[in-house]
């Protein structure tokens, strides 16, 4: 059984592909995710990916990737990311890796995105690279967990 990576993603980015796709490009969730299983699969990794509008789901989400030892987390989470403390916490209450994934970069933005309650626990991030941050947090993870090394 290929090792789980939990894909989350927070609030209106079921949305992706028609919302404000000048800051967030034309892809789908669903094209992110054929992208991301293409490229998970010769790695030995399976991918779950999810979506919630709703901060207690993503909780309760990360928690479950805590409980059935996933390879890791990708979690762009949305709004949620500049102010939930819950989250911040739960990354903190699971052992498993965490890649924090931004579709824009929320430091050239307004104000209020530069702060990420997800970063400090975070053990990596990937801001601003548009859909293609998805497979660079992917690889990042699996060289972080030793996904696909030949032994
Ligand atoms: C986002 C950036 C957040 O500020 C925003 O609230 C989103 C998307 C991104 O992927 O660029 O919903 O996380």
């Amino acid at each position: 059984m290929p090792a789980t990576v939990f894909v989350l993603n927070g609030p209106t980015l079921n949305m992706l592909g028609t919302r404000e796709p000048e800051v967030y490009g034309r892809d789908t969730l669903a094209d992110i995710e054929a992208r991301l299983t293409a490229r998970a699969t010769p790695l030995g990794l399976a991918i779950d990916m999810r979506q919630s509008n709703h901060e207690g789901v993503l909780v309760d989400w990360v928690q479950e990737a805590g409980r059935s030892a996933a390879a890791g987390i990708i979690l762009n989470p949305g709004a949620y990311g500049h102010s939930s403390i819950a989250l911040h916490d739960v990354l903190k209450a699971v052992t498993v890796p965490c890649i924090e994934v931004h579709l824009s970069n929320v430091h050239a933005r307004e104000e209020f995105r530069h702060r990420s309650y997800i970063s400090p626990v975070a053990r990596g991030i990937v801001i601003g690279f548009g859909a293609q941050g998805y497979e660079l947090a992917l690889d990042g993870l699996a060289r972080l967990v030793g996904a696909g090394a030949k032994t």
